[in-house]
Order: structure tokens, then C-alpha cells, then sequence
């Protein structure tokens, strides 16, 4: 009998012989017997032995053995590595030695709605050493982040600062502090985040009142006032200003003032709205307001912008009750971000505060107006194109966002094929329409970084190609020169406007 010890030598024990084995794998016993002969069955047969033998050799069991025996050799990572997986190291058996190397991503045009392109500059000073959150050089560029949120975000707030998280965190953050158990929250909702924004506020234990649009139309502010009329004692109204599933844009100081006239404070969603489209928190006198990295600002994801009202912060420190999270509990959060002795309170990113610092001073020397105006500038070219090759917009021209832009996908098109057309021959990725507007819309982004001529030109050729590929009636071509025009009519008006001035 074979002693079994292999998979090879395993599988003749399974079936009784080598013939049997090229029979049961339609083989050549040749190849069988090659098997046996090295000791190990290659790595790419590994799913087929374990469906042919029921599970009973499993297909890691191969790959492991496989690539043991016959490592792949990788270039980034020699043989002779000190500090590489050595196949003799017992736990190599964890992950198979030289199968997994360096990770290269690679190049992408970004217009989706987020993550963006970053700049290089913002790059570079991300892999800049490491320093330790306390220090003092690392103090004085919080003190300059802080500033340079503020102004973004137009706010003297003293308690402006990132959250290490997602914009989800800023969101959570705003209601864990603000919605104690039975206060009853406004919830205006016209796509997936003010969905997000319901779900935090019951599982804050608050009361929800929610405040419905369509998909596509910006809050209504009518609905709200009447909400607050029958729900006098509402503590919080909370709604999205830029809604990134559909791109409308609502009104947040008429919100704002609506909220304030009956005695509530408000929670404003600024994730895709900031540094893309005004966001005034001091004159529209927003009360809690959160952002995100990966957005307008154009950095790595994993930081939310926030910023606080003193109303806010005196509300959250007359809480009787304790903040049901310690990680999100405003009170002992501003020991480390907005004190003079500053003190551990959990590990800061710091790489991403540098790359976030070095974001904010590109917008700054950019100024705030000339990206808002970027962001427009390119939003009418690539809306020129687009309405070229007969595409609609989901929402009217006034709700409309610069940054983000959705367009209805034509009868009878795949859109997910055409998004990975895009991918794959154009390496641009866009995004897709999410909850009730899946595989309906596709959406555009013009954000931050990625918002720039040869974004939308590559973008407008790109989805003219695959699309007339695809056998739609679009003439290839169009789309470019309408976005041309476009953008020559700008330059003429901006030089109009530049002589009348001077
Ligand atoms: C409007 C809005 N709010 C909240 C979020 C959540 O942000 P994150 O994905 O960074 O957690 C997003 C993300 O796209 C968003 O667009």
C-alpha cells in the first residue's frame, strides 16, 4: 500500500491506482504518475481535487503543498530575504511562502463618488516617518489642521477637528453626543445616508421622526416646518446637505433657520458637500456638522472633519446620563484635540493627519471660492457632453451638484457592463446608482483632485466609446466638442468679466 503522506500519494490510496486517479481527473496517467513521481499535485488542479474527492483532500491542503514544494519566485522578494517567509518557518503554514508579495494598486482615474484621485503632494507627505502623536512638532501641525478646518468649513467653532474613522464615524459621533434615549429627532431623508442618519438615531434610542422625499429632489423645506409644527418638543433635525446617491443639493441654511425657529438643532451631513459647493457653517449658525477625507478634500479615507457649536458642547456636557460610548464620548475627546495639555486618549493616524494637513493647505492656497467655482466650471463641461450623447440627469438643474453627478442609465443598456468596460480599457472608475436607483443611474464624480479638463475629457470619450461599441446611437465625438464649447464659453465670459473689473 502507498503510504500517504502527500496529496499525490493520497489520491492513489482514494481511487486504488495511478489509473484510476487519470480516470476519475479524464488524465493521462502520465501525468498522474509526474504527480506522484514530485510529490505533490500542482496548485492549480487544488478545486478540482477537492471536488472529485468529495471534500476529502482539501484544496488548501494542495495549494500549501504546492506551493511548498514549487514556490512561485517572486522578483520584489528574493529568495535570500532576511525578514521574508521562509518555507522551513512552521509559520509559513499560514500563508503559503512567496505566493503573496509586494501590493501594487494600479493607475486609476477616480470619478465616482469617492475615493478621489490625491495629489501628489499629499502623497508624499503621508510617507514622510512616523512621529509619536504627542509630540510637540506634531502638536503644532494639529493646531494648524484645526485652523485650516475651520476655514474650510468657514467656522470660528473652537471644537473643529478630524475624528479618526470614516465619515460614518462623524456621523455616528453627532448623534451618540446629541440624542440621549427618548429625545425625539427629525430625520429628513431623500436617498441612502439620511437612511444612515435614521438608523443612528434609533440606536441612540432617540425617537425618530422621519421627513420623506423622492430619491432625486432636494428636502423639502415646507415638510420640515410642518414636522416641527406637530413635533414641538423635537430636540434635533438632521438631514444631508450634498445627497451623494443622487446628487441634489438641499438648502441647509433654510433648513438651518427652520430647525432654530422651533427650538431644535440641527445635524448636517457635509460629507461630499465640503470644499465642493459653499458650506458656511458660522453665517447659516449650523450647530453639528461632519465631513469626510475622501471626498471634496481629496485625501485618504479614514478621517471625518467635524465641527461643534458651544450650544452643541454645553448640551453634551449637561447630559446627565453617560455617553454609551467611550471612543465617541465628546467630553473625553477634547482632552487630546482641543486642550492646552494634551493627553492619550486613543492612538491618532498621524501619516493621515499629515496627508490631511497638506489637502487642506492645497485648498487653502487654491482658495475655498476658486474650488467651488473648479468644481462648477467642470461639472457644465462634463454636463455639456454628457446631454450630447442623450443622457438625462436624474435631478432638476437647481438641486443639481457639481461634484456629483447622476445621470439615467438609456433603456436596454447594461450599466454594470459599461462600468466594466470602463474599468477594464479605460482604468476610470465611475459609480453606480445604490438602494431603489440600482442599475438605473450611473454617477459621476468631480471631486477634489480628480476634478479637473482631462478627468471629464477622458471620462466623456471613454463612455462615448464603450457606449457606441455597445451599438447606442451616439456619434463619437459629440460628447468632446459639446464639453469644448463648453469650456470655451466659460474662458469667454471669464475674460469679459475680468475687463469690465479692471
Ligand atoms: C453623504 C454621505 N454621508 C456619509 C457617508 C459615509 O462616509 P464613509 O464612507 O466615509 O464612512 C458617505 C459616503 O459616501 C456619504 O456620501
Amino acid at each position: 500500500m502507498v503510504e500517504a503522506h502527500n496529496c499525490a500519494a493520497r489520491l492513489v490510496e482514494l481511487f486504488g491506482s495511478q489509473a484510476d486517479v487519470a480516470r476519475a481527473f479524464q488524465l493521462d496517467r502520465a501525468v498522474v504518475h509526474n504527480w506522484v513521481k514530485t510529490g505533490y499535485v500542482p496548485a492549480r488542479w487544488a478545486g478540482e481535487v477537492e471536488r472529485v474527492t468529495q471534500g476529502r483532500i482539501r484544496s488548501e491542503d494542495v495549494i500549501n503543498e504546492a506551493s511548498a514544494k514549487n514556490p512561485v519566485r517572486v522578483k520584489s522578494r528574493p529568495d535570500n530575504a532576511p525578514f521574508g517567509m521562509s518555507e522551513s518557518d512552521p509559520m509559513s503554514q499560514y500563508a503559503p511562502a512567496k505566493r503573496i508579495h509586494s501590493f501594487h494598486p494600479p493607475q486609476r482615474t477616480l470619478m465616482g463618488p469617492g475615493p478621489t484621485e490625491i495629489h501628489p503632494r499629499v502623497l508624499t507627505t503621508m510617507s514622510q516617518p512616523a512621529i509619536g502623536y504627542l509630540d510637540p512638532v506634531f502638536v503644532e501641525m494639529m493646531e494648524e489642521l484645526k485652523s485650516l478646518l475651520r476655514y474650510v468649513y468657514q467656522t470660528k467653532n473652537p471644537l473643529t477637528f478630524p475624528l479618526s474613522g470614516p465619515g460614518s464615524v462623524g456621523m455616528e459621533f453627532c448623534f451618540v453626543n446629541m440624542v440621549a434615549p427618548g429625545d425625539k429627532v427629525i430625520v429628513c431623508q431623500n436617498g441612502v445616508f439620511g437612511g444612515r442618519m435614521l438608523e443612528n438615531a434609533i440606536r441612540c434610542g432617540g425617537v425618530p421622526v422621519l421627513v420623506e422625499d423622492k430619491w432625486g429632489e432636494p428636502v423639502d423645506p415646507q415638510k420640515l416646518e410642518d414636522a416641527l409644527k406637530k413635533h414641538k418638543d423635537a430636540k434635533v433635525v438632521a438631514f444631508v446637505h450634498a445627497e451623494t446617491s443622487t446628487g441634489a443639493q438641499s438648502d441647509s441654511k433654510l433648513l438651518t433657520q427652520i430647525a432654530h425657529k422651533h427650538g431644535a438643532l440641527v445635524i448636517v451631513d457635509a460629507v461630499t458637500s465640503l470644499a465642493g459647493t459653499p458650506v458656511r457653517v458660522d453665517e447659516w449658525e449650523v450647530d453639528a456638522i461632519y465631513s469626510a477625507s475622501q471626498k471634496c478634500l481629496s485625501c485618504t479615507p479614514g478621517l471625518s472633519p467635524v465641527s461643534f457649536s458651544e450650544r452643541v458642547v454645553e448640551r453634551v456636557q449637561k447630559r446627565k446620563d453617560k455617553i454609551h460610548s467611550w471612543f465617541m464620548d465628546m467630553n473625553l475627546l477634547l482632552g487630546y484635540w482641543n486642550a492646552g495639555a494634551r493627553t492619550y486618549h486613543h492612538t491618532a493616524p498621524t501619516n493621515s493627519l499629515f496627508a490631511l494637513h497638506e489637502a487642506l493647505l492645497l485648498i487653502r492656497e487654491e482658495g475655498l471660492e476658486n474650488a467651488w467655482s473648479r468644481a462648477t466650471r467642470h461639472h457644465l463641461a462634463l454636463k455639456a457632453g454628457l446631454e450630447a450623447m442623450g443622457l438625462k440627469f436624474l435631478v432638476k438643474e437647481q438641486y443639481q451638484l457639481p461634484q456629483m453627478n447622476a445621470v439615467l442609465c438609456p433603456e436596454g443598456v447594461n450599466e454594470e457592463e459599461v462600468r466594466k468596460r470602463l474599468l477594464a480599457e479605460f482604468g476610470l472608475e465611475i459609480g453606480a446608482g445604490l438602494g431603489p436607483l440600482k442599475g438605473k443611474i450611473w454617477r459621476f464624480g468631480l471631486m477634489g483632485y480628480s476634478c479637473r479638463a482631462d478627468n471629464v475629457m477622458l471620462c466623456l470619450s471613454a463612455l462615448g466609446s464603450v457606449l457606441s461599441d455597445l451599438g447606442l446611437p451616439v456619434h463619437v465625438g459629440d460628447a468632446e466638442s459639446a464639453a469644448h464649447g463648453a469650456y470655451a464659453q466659460m474662458h469667454v465670459k471669464d475674460a469679459q468679466r475680468k475687463k469690465r473689473a479692471a
